[in-house]
């Protein structure tokens, strides 16, 4: 029977790039979603990125343009990213849409009829530089529970307790590191009690949930009348309205699961489908893969929504561990943050799929990259078990072709066959290192195989043609079921196979045939071998990722800027420091009706009185997202009448030919510090 499933991986949050953390779950979704395929079914896989929120918000400030400027950016390279991964998204959306928009106001309009949202006045902390109410991610200290020191405001991933980012103790913004203050705030509610018989069956006895994620609930949430939970924000906020409470935004994590329903909208709309045949379709099976970090938002808040809004439950949610490297979190001074874009510049995309199916199975622990393992997979299973298969007997008969009739193999071919139903039970289940473990007994068995009958030997014998042939047409036999229950994992060496044999590797059931009487096509390297070198390069610590050198500028970074300006005149140190440089905060901006280029900022040093600065940046900068951001003065430049008033020193930025850039320096730096 063909099943019709809606899967999902969590959307991304537009704020960073994707890494290898990540793509434990974007590749474990997609190696479900191919194996579906493959089997014949019918798949929507829809993700998108996830663009709401203070941090974005930030981040577009501090860099000078509009968050939907700065999300276009991040979309085109999560995008890049995916697609070099192999991960086969039918749609990529966006929660910053119109159809997120239309589907969030579905399902606040049923919340509001059931009467579920009310509203409350609650003391929020409130980040006293950047000037912005903080959400649970951005403020960090110490677990009111245990004590563990740097937990996040919502959770403890110590010992797991979840409270509200007041209870923190030792708060400090992420943002700026000051200690945010309580400030009241009018925010709207969604009351979970009502819904909670509703949320106990579902979460206890659908069968949708992993046990130790059902038992997790019930013993953290369900145990107690749940809360209320907390969906609005007060602006400024990056994300939506709500349409009939002005000046209040949905939580991000309101509309961000609305994403998913949103994303296939716009899927529908592109491919000509129907949104209730996969959402409000009892038949259709909707499966969500995410990390156990976003286990509750998951199975207690996006269900109680899709209940109220009139969708289909999903079927199954599917929850996987963290990824850590040399058995620690992933880091950025230790190189073991490792984004996407760092790793292919060293390896190929399809070692790190295979090494993570390798790995992965149906529990939620957490996985381990390391990196002797990886180089020892690919290189003793992926090339040495299952490509040497290729390698060692396509040649022999690129000339003559396969046997005609399918030679006696002493059953290894049926044995295969008959494999092919755990193998697809394993992969069902989301055990995918059982897959490849059952998988790599099969070559192993190929190999002894070729092992015995040596082809190599037979080869150097004229009278011995037909033996050949026929020993040749059983390991690719072989191989070639071995490719189609790794399709999932390796389709790009699923495609090579498909040119070697002039057919498609890309059925399920053509594991039950042997190929016999084809031609073979010249045999191409499938894969190579992992150099050690390459994975050590990988794991570069940040700081030591050596500056570009002056005399051999890479291509992204050649130009002419030195020729347009040449270097000035040396100075002495003394000299230098005469410029009193200074990190200072943009407080106000405006304007400056009269004139093409200028922009009248007021610029804070921390303390004493403000500094009126014009800065010739009005072409590339707009007023309103420059405040709050820092930049760099010369603070002691003799001040100047202009004709639009006194300007009290100097704004610091780069640029030839008309461009500006201003200068910023890293978080944590604060206004007054002097430039050294
Ligand atoms: N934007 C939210 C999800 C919204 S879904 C409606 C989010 N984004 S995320 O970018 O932080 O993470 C996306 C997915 O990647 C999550 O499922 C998260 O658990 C997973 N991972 C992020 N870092 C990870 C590791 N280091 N290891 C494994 N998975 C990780 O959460
Ligand atoms: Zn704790």
């Amino acid at each position: 029977m063909t099943r019709q499933l809606l899967v999902t991986s969590a959307l991304p949050y537009a704020n960073g790039p994707i890494h290898l953390g990540h793509l434990v779950e974007y590749i474990q979704t997609d190696i479900f979603v191919r194996y579906q395929r493959l089997r014949g079914h019918r798949v929507a896989y829809v993700c998108a990125d996830d663009t709401h929120g203070t941090a974005i918000m930030i981040r577009a400030q501090k860099e000078g343009r509009s968050p939907e400027d700065l999300i276009a950016d991040v979309a085109s390279q999560h995008r890049r990213d995916f697609a070099a991964f192999g991960v086969s998204f039918d749609h990529y959306g966006s929660t910053n849409s119109a159809s997120n928009l239309a589907v969030c106001t579905g399902i606040w309009k049923n919340l509001r009829a059931r009467n579920l949202i009310v509203e409350r006045k609650v003391d929020r902390l409130f980040d006293p530089v950047q000037k912005t109410f903080l959400a649970d991610r951005f403020v960090v200290g110490d677990c009111p529970r245990c004590g563990t020191k740097d937990q996040y405001g919502d959770s403890c991933e110590s010992c797991g307790s979840t409270y509200a980012a007041t209870e923190l103790k030792n708060p400090r913004s992420v943002h700026s590191g000051a200690s945010p203050e309580l400030r009241p705030s009018s925010q709207l509610f969604v009351r979970l009690e009502p819904l909670q018989p509703f949320l106990e069956e579902w979460t206890q006895r659908s069968g949708a949930l992993q046990p130790e994620v059902a038992n997790y609930l019930a013993g953290h949430f369900l145990d107690k009348p749940l809360q209320d939970w907390d969906v609005s924000r007060p602006a400024p906020y990056f994300g939506f309205e709500i349409p009939d409470a002005k000046g209040n935004f949905w939580y991000v994590w309101f509309d961000a699961p609305v994403g998913y329903i949103a994303s296939t909208t716009d899927w529908c709309e592109k491919s000509g489908g129907s949104l209730d045949a996969w959402w409000k379709n009892p038949d259709c099976e909707i499966v969500h893969f995410l990390g156990k970090d976003i286990t509750y938002f998951h199975t207690l808040f996006w269900p109680a929504l899709l209940h109220v809004g009139g969708y289909q439950l999903p079927r199954r949610v599917q929850i996987h561990g963290f990824l850590r490297v040399n058995g620690e979190k992933m880091s950025k001074s230790k190189g073991t943050f490792v984004t996407a874009a760092r790793y292919l510049e060293h390896l190929d995309p399809e070692w790190l799929r295979y090494y993570y199916a390798s790995k992965l199975s149906d529990k939620i622990d957490d996985l381990d990259f390391q990196a002797d393992e990886f180089v020892g997979k690919v290189n003793s299973d992926l090339v040495g078990r299952v490509v040497n298969l290729a390698s060692r007997s396509a040649r022999f008969v690129e000339s003559t072709g396969l046997a005609t009739h399918y030679p006696d193999d002493g059953g290894l071919f049926a044995r295969g066959a008959t494999a092919g139903e755990a193998i697809a039970a394993a992969y069902e289940a989301c055990d995918f290192r059982e897959a490849m473990r059952l998988v790599m007994t099969l070559a192993d068995a190929a190999n002894e195989y070729v092992e015995r009958t040596a082809p190599w030997t037979i080869r150097k014998d004229p009278a011995r043609a037909d033996e050949l042939r026929n020993v040749c047409t059983v390991v690719l036999n072989l191989f070639r079921q071995i490719v189609v229950y790794l399709q999932p994992v390796l389709p790009r060496l699923a495609e090579r196979a498909s040119g070697l044999f002039a057919s498609p590797c890309d059925r399920w059931n053509s594991t039950t045939e042997p190929l016999i009487g084809c031609s073979i096509a010249k045999f191409e390297h499938m894969a190579t071998r992992v150099e050690p070198e390459r994975v050590k390069a990988m794991f570069v610590p940040e700081a030591a990722v050596p500056a570009p050198s002056a005399s051999a500028p890479t291509p992204a970074d050649a130009n002419d800027a030195l020729g347009k300006e040449p270097l000035a005149a040396q100075v002495s140190i003394e000299d230098f420091q005469k410029v009193d440089l200074r990190v200072a905060k943009i407080v106000a901006a405006e304007a400056v009706p009269e004139a093409k280029k200028l922009l009248r900022l007021t610029l804070s040093l921390g303390s004493g009185p403000t500094r009126n600065v014009f800065a010739g940046i009005k072409g590339a900068y707009e007023p309103e997202r420059l405040v709050g951001r820092l930049v760099v003065m010369v603070a002691n430049l003799a001040p100047r009448t202009m004709k639009f008033g006194v300007s009290e020193g100097m704004v610091v930025a780069a640029g030839t030919d008309g461009e500006v850039y201003l200068l910023s320096p890293d978080t944590g730096a604060k206004a007054g510090q002097r430039l050294h």
